[in-house]
């Protein structure tokens, strides 16, 4: 698997009314602008061209694009948030998505996914059902992941998020997990770097082409990802993780 593009949104001046339980104190916005655009430089340091979209005003949340739309090899899905004050993202970034996928499909009413619960492990995508991804968002998308020649694996993630809050795939047969995920039973088959409880924010690393990209901040669950063998960029996401934003929402990668 190789990536070419990233797609980001820039964040919005309502950023800081975003949705968050994290209890982390207020968002610095002009310290958010200077993250994102850090952020963007790390996805063009692993080889991606990224298109960076316009701010949605309207959207304190848009800046976590990933939610919005599943981009597989073989087709784009756009998904339909579980969060009320989300829905809606997912038209404005429709018509970019079209330029390089054709056609989308998207999930209807009643189904809600969002994209932070789907991973990505070559023809299988692990779907975690949260209280944003509901069971008819989940039989949705694994019609269409089927249609693709996917399969699509339910998993059962607790009060987290989403999936990829607690789990990352790191290509190479490694996955990322901390708490139950690391010992849950449809991921027994991978080799599983534990991240430690005082470091389970950097659980949401993001593989892009060979390199990891890791929160600055978390040198234990760092220093075992280097030892797996990556190369390791560290990015200081900390305004989003006020926000319970982790390094993959903040983009759709595509191949
Ligand atoms: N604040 C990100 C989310 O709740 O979707």
């Amino acid at each position: 698997m190789t990536f070419t593009r990233a797609i980001v949104r820039t964040p919005c001046k309502r950023l800081a009314e975003g949705i968050t339980t994290a209890g982390l104190g207020p968002v610095d916005t002009n310290l958010a602008l200077v993250q994102h655009r850090n952020y963007c430089k790390a996805l063009e340091a692993c080889g991606l061209a990224v298109e960076v979209l316009d701010p949605l005003e309207d959207y304190p949340d848009s800046i976590f694009i990933e939610d919005v739309a599943l981009c597989t090899p073989r087709g784009a899905i756009l998904t339909r948030p579980g969060a009320p004050t989300r829905r809606g993202e997912e038209a404005h970034t429709g018509p970019v998505l079209e330029k390089y996928f054709g056609r989308l499909h998207r999930i209807e009413n009643p189904g809600t996914i969002e994209a932070g619960d789907i991973m990505m492990v070559g023809d299988r995508y692990f779907i975690g059902r949260t209280a944003r991804s509901n069971k008819a968002g989940f039989a949705q998308m694994a019609a269409f992941l089927e249609s693709f020649g996917y399969r699509a694996v339910a998993v059962p993630v607790g009060d987290l998020l989403h999936l990829k809050t607690g789990v990352s795939y790191l290509e190479n047969n490694i996955l990322l997990a901390t708490g139950a995920l690391a010992d849950e039973a449809c991921f027994a088959e991978f080799d599983i770097i534990r991240v430690d409880e005082d470091e389970a924010y950097a659980a949401n690393s993001l593989w892009i082409n060979g390199r990891v990209l890791c929160p600055a901040g978390y040198p234990k669950t760092a220093a075992a990802i280097r030892a797996a063998g990556y190369e390791v960029i560290e990015v200081d996401v900390s305004e989003f993780r006020k926000l319970d934003g982790g390094l993959s929402c903040l983009s759709l990668r595509i191949a």
